[in-house]
């Protein structure tokens, strides 16, 4: 390469570089903090307990106080910095293990006893609000007042009867790749079909689509048509959240909505929160199976399989055929990449146009952050028209 194309390639470099950024500093740290993000699962904060989180760069304590309010403050006391999950729970309260300040809520220092009663410092540590929402706990990490709670709700699963059910995986790659992954409707036709076929590669088949994708108020509405009666819709809510619909655990069971978020833990590491929906009027015995295969698999980590993945390429859970596995697939093209990929250095084809689309959408909000005029308003989209049938699927709401 000569020179300039040196030059060109790192001007390329940087542009991307924006996209996969998440600390508070950078742009796209901002603008992901300007919308609520789920930092973990509900059941994984013990009555009277804390846990460690690492949310976009920045570490978290999430506990829960005596009544079974949660709380999110920072990861460290303002003291001599130790973590303070290790500490204890005082009404809703955390009091540090080291010398035992204590802290409230919103991150306030309310105790440092052994220190001389001079009155207390205004000493604080970082504070969000959290909301919890269908077994996920959310934060707003952003600045100033927390917007309303509309972008992630999904009304289809508020429903009468809806049966929900969580998930969670790790990845050690960075975030932005799973996003684009959303929106990358080939894979379907050729990772889905590595491994075991199971049956959510069986329904898509290995047909090649033709694409469509148009923003919507929330994000964006991809369509992939492999036949007149193959074609997947799904819907993706900026700036991290997909919504796609797989088919049930059983041919007898209807098909489930599947929401993920994918929130960077930091610029190495993803955490992949889902929600998984099945709707009304499934048999009992299909709502049991559901309930059962979700908590036995829902959190596959293939990060922790990553040398047996790459090594052998197999995959010998015969019992999980659907989560495992779809993860598995999708871990060795995604982090396959490498922990970040090399996007300069990609040749970029037609059916990558969601590619080219999401990252468009991203620069756009990116530069009008930057430049200091209004960003989109993105709304759900709820009220949308409902989703077309998917093969096999009953009617979705
Ligand atoms: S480090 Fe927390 S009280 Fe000293
Ligand atoms: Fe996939």
């Amino acid at each position: 390469m000569n020179i300039i194309q040196d030059q060109r390639r790192d001007e390329r470099a940087n542009q991307f570089k924006l996209l996969t950024e998440c600390n508070k500093c950078s742009p796209m740290g901002r603008l992901l903090r300007n919308f609520w993000q789920p930092v973990a699962l509900a059941e994984s904060v013990p009555a009277s307990g804390a846990i460690p989180l690492l949310i976009m760069g920045e570490e978290l304590t999430l506990y829960r106080g005596d009544s079974g309010a949660l709380h999110l403050v920072g990861g460290r006391c303002a003291h001599r910095r130790t973590l303070l999950h290790t500490g204890w729970i005082d009404g809703e309260e955390i009091r540090c293990i080291y010398h035992g300040w204590q802290f409230n809520g919103k991150g306030e220092c309310v105790q440092r006893p052994a220190e001389a009663n001079t009155g207390m410092p205004r000493t604080r540590i970082p504070a969000y609000p959290v909301r919890e929402y269908m077994g996920l706990v959310f934060a707003w990490m952003g600045e100033g007042e927390a917007p309303e709670f509309d972008l992630p709700r999904k009304l289809p699963l508020e429903r009468e009867g809806v049966l929900v059910a969580n998930g969670r995986e790790r990845w050690d790659n960075n975030w932005f790749q799973q996003v684009e992954n959303s929106l990358d409707a080939v894979h379907v036709s050729f990772v889905h079909q590595a491994l075991t076929v199971g049956p959510f590669g069986q329904a898509v088949t290995g047909a090649i689509p033709d694409l469509s994708y148009e923003e919507t108020s929330s994000g964006i509405r991809q369509t992939a048509r492999r036949s007149a009666t193959n074609v997947r819709v799904s819907d993706w809510t900026f700036p991290n959240n997909n919504h796609i619909t797989v088919p049930g655990l059983t041919p007898d069971d209807p098909w489930i909505d599947v929401y993920v978020w994918m929130i960077p833990n930091d610029e190495m590491n993803t955490t992949r929160f889902m929600i998984y929906g099945q709707q009304p009027g499934a048999s009992d015995a299909s709502r049991i199976r559901f309930r059962e295969y979700f908590a036995k698999y829902g959190k596959y980590d293939p990060a922790e399989h990553h040398d047996e993945l790459f090594g052998s390429r197999t995959w010998d859970n015969p019992e999980d055929t659907f989560v495992g596995l779809t993860a598995a697939q999708d871990y060795l093209s995604i982090r396959g990449q490498a922990r970040i990929t090399a996007r300069e250095d990609e040749i970029l084809g037609r059916s990558d146009l969601g590619i080219v689309t999401l990252r468009k959408l991203f620069w756009r909000e990116l530069e009008l952050q930057t430049t200091g005029q209004r960003t989109k308003t993105w709304r759900s989209q709820n009220d949308a028209a409902p989703l077309p049938k998917q093969p096999g699927q009953e009617a979705v709401a």
